[in-house]
């Protein structure tokens, strides 16, 4: 399959849902959730593009360092490149049903395992969507990443329990959905939780506990006294507050607070294998790409998935050779002009 098949298949199936524009920046979906957009004016969606956007490289060519080795250990997975599909679930809420919720959690964590990477999972208001996840990672061999809803604690124990039981190798909880109003509607509270309560999440569950929706250094900070294994700075991609920073402008700030003790994960706005690298470059261990792979499923399914990962792929490999990054752990803040 070619990225133009791609492309169209995708127009065609989302039907309106996604128009996939030019640049997937916020702009056309804005206030689009349920949809694909950021809520309200779009303007967090738009920040993270925008954070981005602002930095720059060093062009630097004067060196040796032209084969990068993008393999990476995250978590205790080894993964061929530090890139994760971030959980997107609600195909029929979201994307006018352009893929049934098991094609669509079977493309993106069939596509990241045949690329060498991993997926997140969604949950929802239908236990259908938690259950067709789960049931993805499992015929995966575990290869995936369950993430919850911030249900009532002694829930996310019993559902990280079940992701364990499919094989995970880690789950989550996306504590920035806290006000989500469709779980609440549908009789399943969803709420902020204390550092004592994620204390207890981690002490009651085995396998590695993220934390995704981290936007300040003092939750950062928080998160690692509890114990917590990672976190996703994130603003679920701009649809849970609207007018929040971009991930890009906290993320340096969030990374200064942790100092090293806990891996730092991060989404929103990533687009190209040199947002990846940029991100990478601001202090983040891994980057987390969600709408994109939500395009490259919907018009290719797995192997839309994997397409577009070879061109990230591509894409950090050329960028890491211009900014003279030879491996990942040369990456730094230096190759940011
Ligand atoms: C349609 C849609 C559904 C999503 N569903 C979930 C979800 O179930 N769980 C979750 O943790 N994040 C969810 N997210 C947020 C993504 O995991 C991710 O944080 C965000 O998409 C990253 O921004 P980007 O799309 O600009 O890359 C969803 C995002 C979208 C666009």
């Amino acid at each position: 399959m070619d990225w133009q098949t791609l492309k169209s298949n995708a127009r065609r199936k989302f039907s309106g849902a996604c128009r996939l524009c030019p640049v997937c920046d916020g702009v056309a979906c804005a206030g689009e959730v349920p949809g694909m957009g950021g809520i309200g004016t779009g303007t967090s969606f738009r920040n993270n593009v925008n954070a981005l956007a602002s930095y720059r490289f060093n062009l630097r060519t004067v060196h040796q360092q032209n084969q990068p080795n993008l393999a990476c250990k995250i978590l205790g997975m080894d993964l061929s490149m530090p890139v994760i599909a971030a959980a997107i679930a609600g195909t029929a809420l979201n994307m006018n049903n352009a893929l049934k919720e098991e094609e669509y959690a079977k493309a993106v964590v069939g596509g990241c395992k045949q690329a060498g990477v991993i997926a997140m999972t969604g949950d929802g208001p239908k236990p259908q969507i938690w259950e067709t996840g789960l049931e993805a990672v499992k015929n995966a061999g575990g290869c995936g990443i369950p993430i919850i809803k911030p249900r009532e604690v002694d829930q996310v124990v019993e559902m990280a329990k079940q992701a364990a039981e499919a094989g995970a190798t880690a789950f989550g909880i996306d504590i920035d959905a806290a006000a989500l109003v469709n779980m609440s509607n549908a009789g399943q509270p969803v709420g902020p939780k204390s550092q004592e309560e994620l204390a207890y999440i981690k002490q009651n569950t085995t396998i590695p506990f993220i934390v995704k929706g981290i936007m300040t250094p003092d939750d950062a900070q928080a998160c690692q006294s509890a114990g917590v294994d990672a976190i996703v700075v994130s603003n679920h991609g701009g649809r849970a507050l609207d007018y929040t920073p971009g991930t890009a402008e906290v993320l340096p700030y969030i990374v200064e607070a942790v100092n090293g003790k806990m891996a730092i994960l991060v989404d929103g706005g990533v687009r190209t294998g040199g947002d990846v690298l940029k991100m990478l470059a601001l202090g983040a261990h891994g980057v987390l790409i969600g709408r994109p792979m939500a395009v490259a499923a919907v018009g290719g399914e797995g192997e839309g998935v994997s397409l577009y990962l070879e061109k990230i792929r591509a894409e950090l490999t050329a960028a890491m050779i211009l900014t003279g990054s030879g491996d990942l752990s040369a990456i730094s803040g230096e190759i940011l002009w």
